[in-house]
């Protein structure tokens, strides 16, 4: 018997049927149950391969969930605090290609606040890396990182990485959580430069201290161009 449902020419077949499912269980209760494969298989008329792939992604995205031995239900909604997300990472979540240029990467004595906040004595060794952060191939921000030289060996040796964060998650030194300060200003010269933007127009600064588990690792400051970024905050109860 063919039942069918209507589908357009365009687009992969998983996706009509990973549309329709979603379409199906907007707005309902957690933990009604989904359409079983075997239906959506008739109803399509595609392999079962195909379904799989359709409900794997609405898994993974959080808006199903498997139990096993029961069968695939509407999930309960994600209560997570926001992790702690590296600029590859964030790019890559909005779909864009993050690219990092390095303008500068050296040795440099800690200032007092540096010095401060990475819990080391003024005039200790650090590495300053400043970069242009690209994401599809036009600026997003310039970004300052200041690094504990002394938990960090070789860095400045040999070619710069694309992702500190990743560099830092080789050496166990991946940060866990951090204090971000976000602040609203006017683009200065140079920013607005390395920007693509008018001198003055408005960027976001998030300056950030990252520990790794109780060790300080960086201190960096991020301008971003407000035109192209939107600052993404889950909060939930503190402990
Ligand atoms: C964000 C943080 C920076 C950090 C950077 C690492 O932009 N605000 O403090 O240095 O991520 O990103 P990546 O791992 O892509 O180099």
């Amino acid at each position: 018997m063919e039942q069918g449902v209507a589908v357009g020419v365009n687009g992969l077949k998983h996706v009509q049927v990973r549309e329709y499912v979603r379409s199906l269980v907007a707005g309902s209760m957690p933990g009604s149950p989904a359409p079983s494969e075997r239906e959506l298989v008739n109803l399509f008329g595609v392999a079962r391969m195909t379904v799989r792939q359709a409900m794997d992604a609405l898994v993974t995205e959080g808006l199903l969930e498997r139990v096993p031995g029961r069968g695939t239900f509407v999930a309960r909604p994600r209560r997570t605090a926001t992790p702690v997300t590296s600029f590859t990472e964030e790019m890559r979540r909005r779909g864009l290609l993050p690219e990092s240029v390095t303008l500068f990467a050296r040795r440099e004595q800690a200032g007092p606040g540096v010095a401060r906040a990475l819990g080391i004595t003024p005039g200790d060794a650090i590495i300053h890396w400043k970069r242009l952060r690209r994401a599809d191939g036009a600026p997003m921000c310039v970004e300052d990182a200041y690094l504990n030289e002394v938990l960090l060996p070789g860095f400045l040796q040999g070619g710069m990485p694309t992702s500190l964060y990743d560099d830092l998650a080789e050496r166990g030194l991946r940060p866990t959580w951090v204090e971000d300060n976000i602040t609203a200003d006017a683009a200065s010269d140079e920013e607005a430069d390395h920007l693509e933007i008018a001198i003055g127009a408005a960027v976001l600064r998030q300056q950030r201290r990252a520990f790794a588990e109780e060790k300080a690792v960086e201190v960096s400051r991020s301008t971003y161009r407000s035109d192209r970024f939107t600052l993404r905050l889950q909060l939930g109860l503190g402990e």
